[in-house]
């Protein structure tokens, strides 16, 4: 029997190594900037809801807007109709991104019943349909990001992973916990390695990868063919160049000190208030002040002082008295400051 020549591409544009993962609410222009600053191979968009673009809605239609010009960026939609599915891909694909992924693990409640992210799992023909109308929209790379089922019992990675090979995707990432677990817990970096021997097309690790040594053990443990980083990168863009270093050398890179962080906190600020606004973008940025100065010694009077903060100014010229008290670190041995995860 002949086999059938491979689908031609627009663009032979493959995954990196490592990614800054989707996180609605965090990962907006200014942070992935700052990301893609750092050494960061490839960043994703916050979700964007393809109805949304179709309704012009206009928050979503800002978000759109944000990804303007900026390259290499993968664009994630999530939705349930052909139709309007249909119509981001193009949309999207036509501001000449590196990629459009397809939201399939998001848990919240009111997207989960609408069918949508995690939701569209549980109806393989509906997904089918999706995927058909997002692979004939567009040529550029496609992909979805997915969870491992519904819960323990329903485990539908294997028939959704299938089902996105063979409707013409180029890669899946996949988030090693069920919709149940939430982000709690430890991911199951086993279902992985089950996955990525089970398909031909590339598989992304997700959950669980905070440093360098947690990343090649990803590597080594599942086969994949790339991780995806969100929590371990909030406040800690150096995480990317740290774990290309040390893939590549062996070697870990020493961790930023307290004037590299402050200097890049500081444009991370300056740069969310060009995107935002200043009232927006100083707001907006509060958390992840937070996660930049985590790690030293009572952090917690300086981020009660910053929350009351309005002004880029006042941000900045607050930061700089701090630093220049020589803040002390928690634990001098602990390097960058991380979010607590269960060890591996
Ligand atoms: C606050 C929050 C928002 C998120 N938003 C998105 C999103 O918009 N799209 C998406 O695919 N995943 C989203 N995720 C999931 C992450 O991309 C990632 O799959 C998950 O956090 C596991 O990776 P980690 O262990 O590296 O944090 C979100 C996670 C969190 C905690």
């Amino acid at each position: 029997m002949a086999v059938k020549p491979p689908r031609p591409r627009k663009s032979d544009f493959q995954f990196p190594r490592v990614m800054l993962a989707p996180v609605a609410g965090v990962t907006d222009r200014a942070t992935r900037e700052i990301a893609r600053s750092h050494g960061c191979p490839l960043t994703f968009s916050e979700l964007i809801s393809a109805r949304g673009l179709r309704e012009a809605n206009g928050g979503t239609w800002r978000m759109l807007r944000e990804c303007q010009g900026e390259h290499p960026l993968v664009v994630q939609i999530f939705g349930h109709e052909p139709e309007s599915i249909s119509e981001a891909t193009r949309l999207v694909s036509d501001q000449g991104v590196e990629g459009i992924n397809l939201n399939l693990g998001c848990p919240v409640k009111k997207v989960f019943k609408n069918k949508s992210g995690c939701g569209l799992t549980v109806f393989p023909t509906e997904l089918v349909y999706v995927l058909r109308a997002m692979r004939k929209a567009t040529e550029c790379h496609l992909s979805v990001k997915i969870r491992a089922g519904v819960n323990h019992k329903s485990l539908n990675y294997k028939m959704i992973g299938d089902i996105a090979q063979g409707e013409g995707c180029d890669a899946v990432i996949f988030h090693a916990r069920t919709r149940l677990m939430g982000f709690g817990g430890e991911a199951q970096w086993e279902w992985i390695q089950d996955l990525k021997e089970y398909l031909d097309i590339p598989v992304i690790g997700n959950g669980d990868v905070v440093d360098a040594l947690s990343a090649r053990r990803m590597f080594e443990q599942t086969g994949c063919d790339g991780v995806m980083i969100a929590r371990g990168a909030y406040g800690n863009p150096w995480i990317f160049r740290e774990i290309l270093e040390y893939l590549d050398t062996g070697i870990i890179p020493p961790p930023p000190t307290l004037e590299e962080r402050l200097s890049t906190l500081i444009r991370h600020l300056r740069l969310a208030v060009e995107w935002k606004g200043e009232q927006r973008g100083i707001l907006e940025m509060r958390k992840q002040i937070g996660w930049y100065i985590k790690g030293y010694r009572n952090v917690r009077p300086l981020r009660d002082q910053i929350n009351r903060l309005e002004t880029l100014s006042g941000v900045i010229e607050t930061l700089q008295e701090w630093a220049a008290t020589n803040p002390e670190e928690e634990a001098a041995e602990s390097g960058l400051a991380r979010p607590s995860f269960p060890g591996r």
